[in-house]
């Protein structure tokens, strides 16, 4: 992180301030889990402590199949850019396909919903989808020309064409960076130009909200965007939504755009045999926000990741090959790929996925889909367990469905919706796990073992099996559990599923997740280099963390993590705008809303237009998820003397929180101004947050000390 902010009033940070947190009470898990679950022997925490590490992962890479086993557990040589099963080869397509189709080539891999009602749902067998991947990854090579190594970037929605493009890559060593299908054409394009990728894999449209969206029209649009920075997109195979019928306004240009149900027509029966590659060879990247700059792309291993997401699959989702398993998330991001895609087809299950939002057309429908589909094993995000909560809290009663097993993750869930998830929706008989883990690190890092370990609503639980987390005040110091501080979560030792760098910039990812506690630049030794998440967090005398958010500039909104940089990039490309500031804003729904605050150019007055411009530009730049809930005009910014917008004053207006000291401003009567005039607009018109809890009123204070 950057040097302290002049202004920022504090000599000591906040990870010296203690807060009191309330202690939530324990849940056990019920018996009948206990009896099934994968885990259930306590010698596992044995098999996986620290003196056993690394060597304690081979357990989950003997859950796969490899061509050639490795010479080297954890290679450290080339500290942090760590390297598991070194020697080893596997093809990850294989693992997750060929390998079952002896067993259980007639059991549904993957059950597809798509959101209208009266649509068909889609049973693919393993032996279907192995048919499907081949006929798509001999078009790949042949016709799209694609080879071992080259990066291809897909913007696909909720559809079966998704995991099977993915494996069709992986297949063949083709590293896929799959878009979320809710990013704009230009955030599209970045990713494109930033990862090379000459193919661009989409689809013509898909139902969202009982709508259906035109999606190919972004194509055009990223296609733009990368030509602008330099990467020129040579073909274009568009999926249709509905085979032979083309659903979307856009073009189809003649020698750039295809149709894949018509070209796949000469690849029927084709067989791809899978590429065997080396344990650290990319499987894929997956583009993420971080304070400054462009989005970054997280690269993952082949090797390294597939296992790490087999090993908690099977020990954390307790996923076994006969249970029906409903990741409720989208593919295009990282949980979608090692929870919904990777792990449970690694384990020969049953992946179901719904191309939907979870309300269309009522709050019943994920309900309806669980008895329908005897799902078994449920897993979401805390925004949704709170929408389906406020719309439909009778709902889960109605329905005749039974979790043995819920997972949330994304964002920190209050106490109060995990009770309800786990009384109403789990009817009290499933386990919950907490699952806190990033798009950098392939897999979860904090999770209760759900045989083993209690529930504690609120709380991730410990660091998971052969993952040591501590938390580190701003000097490095480590803050002991159950001294009510809060600090950096950081992770002490490398784990198979962290990513091996940032696509094409390795200082950047030395110098955000490793510079801050290194002890020596130049030492092979992984006690050196602690793995800096960027979350606060504060861990009980039990040890279980409670995690507080980020420390950095990135706001979760509804589990999308946005930087700030890239909002008020956005946001001045308006004309109008001389600065733009981003803070987060406390949401009943969706945990985190941006607010922006804009300064207009001199001579400039304020209207709702210019305040629909600049939502016009988040939504164009980043995508509708990003669309602030607030666009404030103001005369001036508040500033330190040195020029910097110090957020956190203005965050504490947004939230109705203490701004802090703002005596060291450069222009401290702005403030009061800006107040009045935010705040009296939300109370007029209904904004005015609840009580923050003592982690919320905590996050707003640290934000934008990362400066
Ligand atoms: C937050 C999503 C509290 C956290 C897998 C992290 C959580 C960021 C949890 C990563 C959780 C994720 N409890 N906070 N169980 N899970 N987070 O990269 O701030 O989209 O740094 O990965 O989400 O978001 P990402």
């Amino acid at each position: 992180m950057a040097e302290a902010d002049e202004a920022y009033e504090a000599p000591i940070s906040e990870a010296q301030i203690a807060v009191h947190w309330r202690e939530e009470e324990y849940y056990e898990p019920p018996e009948k889990f206990i009896a099934q679950a994968n885990a259930n022997d306590p010698a596992i925490f044995e098999r996986f402590s620290e003196e056993h590490f690394p060597d304690c992962f081979i357990e989950y890479a003997d859950m796969l199949e490899w061509d050639k086993r490795w010479d080297t557990v954890l290679d450290t040589s080339d500290a942090p850019f760590w390297k598991w099963f070194v020697g080893g080869r596997l093809n990850a397509s294989y693992n997750c396909v060929d390998r079952h189709l002896e067993a259980r080539g007639d059991q549904a891999a993957l059950i597809c919903v798509p959101e209208p009602e009266d649509q068909e749902t889609q049973r693919i067998t393993y032996r279907d989808l192995h048919t499907r991947v081949n006929e798509f990854a001999a078009l790949l090579r042949d016709f799209a020309g694609v080879q071992t190594g080259d990066r291809i970037t897909f913007h696909l929605p909720m559809v079966p064409e998704l995991p099977v493009s993915m494996l069709a890559c992986a297949r063949m060593g083709v590293v896929h960076s799959e878009v979320f299908g809710g990013f704009s054409g230009a955030a599209c394009g970045h990713r494109i130009a930033d990862s090379q990728s000459h193919i661009l894999v989409t689809m013509d449209a898909y139902y969202r909200n009982g709508e259906l969206l035109d999606h190919k029209v972004k194509a055009d649009e990223a296609i733009e965007t990368a030509r602008k920075e330099g990467q020129e997109i040579e073909k274009v195979l568009v999926w249709r939504r509905h085979p032979g019928r083309y659903e979307s306004k856009s073009p189809m240009v003649e020698g750039r755009d295809f149709f894949v149900d018509e070209l796949l027509k000469d690849y029927g029966g084709q067989v791809v045999e899978p590429v065997s590659m080396p344990a650290e060879a990319p499987l894929f990247l997956m583009y993420t926000s971080g304070t400054t700059g462009q989005p970054k792309g997280a690269q993952h291993s082949t090797g390294g990741y597939l296992a790490y997401v087999t090993g908690t699959s099977r020990y954390y989702q307790d996923i076994h090959p006969e249970d029906t398993y409903w990741c409720f998330a989208d593919i295009g991001w990282i949980t979608g790929h090692s929870y919904i895609v990777y792990g449970p087809l690694s384990l020969g299950t049953t992946s179901v996925m719904y191309e939907g939002v979870p309300t269309y057309p009522d709050a019943g429908r994920p309900w309806r889909i669980a008895e329908r589909l005897g799902v078994n094993i449920f897993h979401t995000a805390p925004t949704t367990i709170r929408m389906l909560r406020k719309l439909g809290p009778e709902e889960p009663k109605k329905y005749d469905y039974h979790f043995k097993h819920m997972t949330t993750v994304g964002e920190p869930i209050e106490p109060d919706v995990w009770r309800w998830y786990h009384d109403e929706v789990g009817k009290g008989e499933a386990v919950i796990v907490d699952t806190w883990w990033q798009t950098e690190n392939g897999g979860f890092l904090g999770s209760t073992l759900p045989a083993l370990q209690p529930m504690k609503p609120g709380s991730c639980g410990p660091g998971v099996l052969g993952v040591f987390p501590v938390i580190y005040d701003e000097f490095g110091e480590e803050v002991p559990a159950g001294s009510g501080r809060a600090g950096n979560i950081c992770i002490r030792n490398p784990w198979p599923g962290i990513f091996e760098t940032i696509w094409g910039q390795p200082e950047r990812f030395v110098e955000t997740y490793y510079a801050k506690y290194n002890r020596e630049p130049e030492s092979k030794d992984w006690h050196d280099w602690p793995y800096f998440a960027g979350d606060g967090a504060v861990q009980a005398a039990d040890g279980y963390f409670r995690i507080l958010g980020r420390v950095d500039d990135v706001i979760n909104v509804a589990g999308h993590r946005l930087g700030t940089k890239e909002l008020e990039s956005a946001t001045i490309t308006v004309d109008e705008i001389a600065e733009a500031a981003a803070v987060p804003v406390i949401d009943e729904l969706r945990g985190r809303a941006v607010e922006m605050y804009v300064a207009l150019k001199p001579g400039i007055s304020p209207s709702p237009e210019i305040q629909e411009k600049v939502s016009k530009a988040i939504e164009t730049e980043i995508g509708k998820i990003a669309r602030p809930k607030n666009v404030w005009m103001v005369s001036d910014m508040p500033k330190t003397r040195s020029g910097k917008i110090m957020r956190r004053v203005i965050a504490g207006i947004s939230n109705f929180t203490d701004v802090g000291d703002v005596t060291t401003l450069a222009n401290p009567e702005v403030v009061d101004d800006i107040r009045h005039h935010v705040q009296s607009e939300k109370v007029s018109s209904g904004q005015v947050p609840r009580e923050l809890s003592p982690e919320e009123l905590e996050e707003i204070k640290r934000f934008g000390q990362s400066e």
